[in-house]
Parts: structure tokens; C-alpha cells; sequence
């Protein structure tokens, strides 16, 4: 895309604009700009992302040394200034910057801890596009989680693999890394020949000349920076094609799957196969599929002990990789990814969803009631140790109680309002945020205007035992 010219708050024009805003009553905000906040206030990672402005596009260019293990990176990121800004933060974790512009004229730059901070040469005015263009390279760090789990950068045998849930999408890239701002990506990467690259969305084009093979990846819907993902490896790609609920005259959606040669099995080639039809069944469930690439990406990364659902191509290590592993992470486009938690106390919209995906697929496929799954479910003492919606610390947002009480609260609510307007609620809840955010209050104001007054003393009991109650019910 191009940015319109920015328009600009000059040391001239600020006393004018001062005498503006007075006029017009204005306060709070100085007419001087002010750097952005270094954080959104997550209440689990409140350094997290970053004030003062919201990406639109962020358009990467990555070569990767499998035998280093360095990137050589470009970022250039379109954002909107929503204030009057002196200077922005960036989230990075690691790596160098060798350099800053925005809008074409070097920047100066600052860097503390996974903060970097860019100060313009000019200040940028509220609602001005402009453009970051930061060069940087150096060995992506693997991070460990809160609840000591791995992600960020991870090498695998011959590549690597870049998974970002909740913190770690900050190793390989500068930017807004908080939920809140989805934006667009481009994503080109250069890996030497013999090896593939792959990302989100559509592949673009792939060229191989002088021993490197690049590759262009886009996609045009918009995504939270934990889903982003890269991943090199020496693969297979399989490809198909899926309609997944989308209009007749609509095309078909481009399915692309890589696989790790060693990683693959008559079970795993299998499973990568029945990816059109799951699309499809959950199409049924959850309505038309909402993003226009799907596929899977397979591999042996060391220590990667979970899959994570990154947008149009959710990662499996081939540990984690199975049919009900598969079908979790295939709804989180839905339930996750087009609507995507407001903050990380918003985490079990996603799990709970998806996990309850993995309930309706046992209803479906396997002659498993989902009331069967409820009541596993509910005599795990895992589940119970807090409340789905209020994780007590930052390492505990994807423990079980985010996943199978989170299962339990749709499982209520589908009790408490009956079939038809519970699967009304699992199309209705992504449609109506497609692409956007939403927090546990508006999928509780939510679920309450589609069932009705009738429903709502039930409702009531449901988020006041299952949602926030502390203990456990007496009974299911
Ligand atoms: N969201 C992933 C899934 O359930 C799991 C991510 C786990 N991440 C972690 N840091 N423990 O599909
Ligand atoms: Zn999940």
C-alpha cells in the first residue's frame, strides 16, 4: 500500500494548532506530541505492545543462515498515529538494529530491554500514516514462557521455526506485539536453495537464483503478531483446495501444507489430507470459513511441546499432531484468530472454544455426547484450580482451567439456551467480530441478546459459578 502524505506538527504550526484546540475545548492531550506508552497495560504482560499508534501493515523481509542461525532482516511497518507523537515503542526482543527511518529520513533510536523506542525527526500528527523502515539481524532467542514452555525463534534440525503465543513473535520481528493491534503482513523470506519457507496466507511467489530461493508470503486478513509465523525447513508440500462454507461465487480456498519428511508417516500424511474436510464440517459448525489460505505446517522442532493455531497455517510438532490436536487447532481460526481476545485474560474465548470444537467432533465422529466430554471434564481436579476467565498470574493463561472449564461455560450456556440458539452463538460470535477483538464482557453481552430474556436468569448462574466462581459445583 501507500501511505498518504503525513501531515505533519512542525514547531511553527504547533502554537496554531494550540490556539485550535483551545478553541475547540480540547484538553488532556498536549498539542506537542508526546511519546507513546511502552505498554497496553495486559493485565499479564503489561509492557506488552505499545500507545500511541496502530499498525496497518507490516511488510517483512527475513534471510535466514540455517548454518549461523542469523537473520538479516528488513521491517517496514505502515501504522496510524492515534496522538500527537514524539517518538513510539517497538517490541524486540534481541537481535541488533543497525538502523531506523520513518517516512524515508533517518530516525534516531533507543533500545532497553524489549523496548525500542523510535524518535522521528519530525513529530508525527493524531491520524497520520507513516511509515517505520527498520534494518536489523543477528541469532532470533528461543523465549521461555512464564509457565516455562518455549517459543519465539526455534531451530529445528535444518531450519527453523517461529512460533509467537503469547510473547515471542517480539524475537524475529519489531512491533505492536499485543493482541489488540491486527494488522496485515507480508512476509518475504530468502533460505538457501533446497529448502522451502513458508509463512501466513497465500504464497506469492517463489524464485531461486544464485543458491537462494525466495519466497513471498501475504495475508490480506487482518492478524494478531502472536499468529505470525515463519517456518524453513527441508519439506514437503502437499496442496488442495477447500470452499469451506465460502459463497458459491466466491473462489476456492488454496490449501498448502509442509511437512517434515522425517516427520512423516502414513498417520500424519492422513491427517494433513482430512484438513478440507474438517474445514468443511466446522464451516457447518462455526459458518464460512474466515480467511482465504488454510494448510498446516509439521515439524520436529526440539522442544516445542504444543501446537500453536498461527493464522491460515497452524504449527504441529509431530508429537502434538493427532485428529482432535488437528480439529483444535483448525476452529481457533474462528474462535482465536478472526476474533481475537481483547487482552490475555481473554485467552479462554480461544481455548474454551476450540477445546469445545474437540467436544463437537467427538459428538459427530466418534458417538461421544459432548455431555460425556462435560463430565470428564468436570471430574478433573486440573480444571478446577481457578477460573477460566481470571488466570491468577501470567503463567497460568494456558493451564487447563482455560481450556476444559472453558468448555464447561459453553457447555452451560448450550444447557442454559438450547441447540438452536447455542449453534446460533458459534456462527453468530465470529461473525459479528470477524476480524476484530472482543473481551469475556462482550461475548457475555453477547450470548444474552441472542438467547433472550427467557434464558437469562440461567445465564445469570452460569457466569457467577462457571465462568467466575471460585470452587468447584456441587454437581454437574
Ligand atoms: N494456543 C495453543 C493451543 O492450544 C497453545 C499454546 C501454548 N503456549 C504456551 N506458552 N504454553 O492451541
Ligand atoms: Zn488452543
Amino acid at each position: 500500500r501507500t501511505a498518504p502524505r503525513p501531515r505533519r506538527i512542525t514547531a511553527r504550526a504547533a502554537p496554531v494548532a494550540a490556539a485550535l484546540l483551545l478553541v475547540a475545548g480540547c484538553s488532556g492531550v498536549g498539542v506537542e506530541g508526546t511519546p507513546g506508552a511502552a505498554g497496553l497495560r495486559d493485565p499479564y504482560f503489561p509492557k506488552l505492545g505499545n500507545g500511541g499508534y496502530d499498525v496497518r501493515h507490516y511488510a517483512l523481509n527475513i534471510a535466514y543462515d540455517p548454518r549461523t542461525r542469523r537473520i538479516e532482516a528488513t521491517a517496514d511497518i505502515t501504522a496510524a498515529a492515534t496522538q500527537n507523537l514524539s517518538a513510539f515503542n517497538l517490541d524486540l526482543a534481541g537481535l541488533t538494529v543497525r538502523s531506523a527511518a520513518v517516512d524515508g529520513a533517518t530516525a534516531s533510536y533507543r533500545r532497553a530491554g524489549k523496548e525500542l523506542t523510535v524518535r522521528p525527526r519530525e513529530e508525527l500528527g493524531k491520524g497520520t500514516v507513516f511509515r517505520t523502515r527498520l534494518v536489523y539481524a543477528g541469532v532470533p532467542e528461543t523465549i521461555t514462557d512464564p509457565d516455562g514452555s518455549e517459543e519465539g525463534w526455534l531451530p529445528t534440525a535444518d531450519g527453523a521455526l517461529a512460533v509467537g503465543e503469547p510473547t515471542g513473535s517480539m524475537a524475529w520481528f519489531p512491533g505492536n506485539h499485543h493482541p489488540s493491534d491486527k494488522a496485515t503482513y507480508t512476509v518475504t523470506l530468502s533460505v538457501p536453495a533446497g529448502l522451502k519457507a513458508v509463512s501466513n496466507g497465500r504464497l506469492v511467489s517463489e524464485r531461486t537464483a544464485n543458491g537462494r530461493t525466495t519466497a513471498v508470503w501475504n495475508a490480506p486478513e487482518p492478524m494478531a503478531s502472536y499468529l505470525a509465523t515463519v517456518a524453513i525447513g527441508a519439506y514437503r508440500t502437499t496442496t488442495g483446495t477447500v470452499r469451506a462454507g465460502k459463497p458459491a461465487d466466491a473462489p476456492a480456498v488454496p490449501v498448502l501444507s509442509v511437512i517434515d519428511p522425517a516427520a512423516a508417516d502414513a498417520e500424519a500424511d492422513g491427517l494433513l489430507a482430512r484438513i478440507p474436510e474438517l474445514l468443511d464440517w466446522e464451516a457447518e459448525n462455526f459458518g464460512p470459513y474466515p480467511f482465504s489460505a488454510a494448510g498446516a505446517i509439521v515439524d520436529r522442532p526440539g522442544d516445542l511441546g504444543y501446537a500453536l493455531e498461527t493464522q491460515t497455517r497452524p504449527v504441529f510438532p509431530r508429537t502434538a499432531f493427532d485428529a482432535p490436536t488437528l480439529v483444535h487447532e483448525l476452529a481457533h481460526q474462528w474462535y482465536g484468530n478472526s476474533v481475537t481476545p481483547e487482552t490475555w485474560r481473554d485467552m479462554w474465548l480461544n481455548e474454551g472454544f476450540a477445546t469445545y470444537a474437540e467436544w463437537l467432533y467427538a459428538e459427530d465422529f466418534e458417538d461421544v455426547p459432548a455431555q460425556d466430554s462435560f463430565t470428564e471434564a468436570f471430574d478433573d481436579d486440573a480444571n478446577w484450580a481457578f477460573p477460566p476467565a481470571d488466570p491468577p498470574e501470567a503463567e497460568n493463561i494456558s493451564d487447563a482451567p482455560v481450556y476444559g472449564r472453558g468448555a464447561m461455560v459453553l457447555h452451560k450456556v448450550r444447557q442454559a439456551v438450547g441447540d438452536d440458539a447455542f449453534f446460533e452463538i458459534l456462527r453468530g460470535w465470529p461473525a459479528k467480530y470477524r476480524y476484530a477483538n472482543a473481551s469475556t464482557d462482550d461475548f457475555t453481552a453477547y450470548v444474552e441478546d441472542v438467547a433472550g430474556e427467557d434464558a437469562q436468569d440461567d445465564l445469570d448462574e452460569v457466569w457467577d459459578v462457571w465462568l467466575y466462581g471460585d470452587g468447584k459445583p456441587d454437581g454437574p
